[in-house]
């Protein structure tokens, strides 16, 4: 079995999966870090050498893998993932157990605006622009993001509160 976290970026998928596994007897495992294992450089890396193009044909290649090989995982992926090429018909087919950690634009721009240093497509932006960007962007996203089988809103709850709810519906 294997579970799948998606969601924007900040939304928690790494934390609520790390916590997750440690509270079920699976694995967890990060595409972000995959794809960084495998490439031999960190995402930002990527992005400046190689280009996002590069970034999003290997990050499918690799979610494809991950998604065949891989067995008893707890997996948060990248918050673009699910919005790429086949990548959300990918996941589908692999899991009925795919869950959307749904955030809001407030507390999206709460958490990103302390920690987008690391994030390629929002480092630049400044204080005005980074709510804005979120917004429009998110509100494009959901549009593969709500393909999810389940939606948790995550919302003023702790890291162990939504990986309880996730628990609660696993089959
Ligand atoms: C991205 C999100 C990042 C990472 C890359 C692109 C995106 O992952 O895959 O910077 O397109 O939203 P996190 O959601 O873990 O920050």
């Amino acid at each position: 079995m294997n579970i799948v976290l998606l969601g924007y970026m900040g939304s928690g998928k790494s934390a609520v999966g790390k916590f997750l596994a440690k509270d079920t007897t699976l694995e967890f495992l990060d595409l972000d870090d995959f794809i960084e294992k495998k490439e031999g450089m960190s995402i930002p890396e990527i992005f400046s050498t190689k280009g996002e193009i590069y970034f999003r044909k290997k990050e499918g290649d690799y979610l494809k893998e991950v998604l065949e090989c891989q067995k008893n995982k707890v997996i948060s992926l990248g918050g673009g993932t699910p919005c790429y090429g086949r990548n959300m018909d990918v996941i589908s087919d692999a899991t009925e157990n795919v869950y959307y950690l749904k955030a809001s634009v407030d507390i999206l721009v709460d958490r990103l605006m302390k920690e987008k240093d690391h994030r390629p497509l929002i480092k630049d932006l400044d204080e005005e622009e980074l709510p804005e960007f979120i917004k429009k962007h998110l509100f494009e996203r959901n549009f593969y993001y709500l393909r999810a089988k389940h939606i948790v809103a995550v919302d003023g709850k702790s890291v162990a509160g939504v990986s309880g709810e996730i628990r609660k519906t696993l089959v």
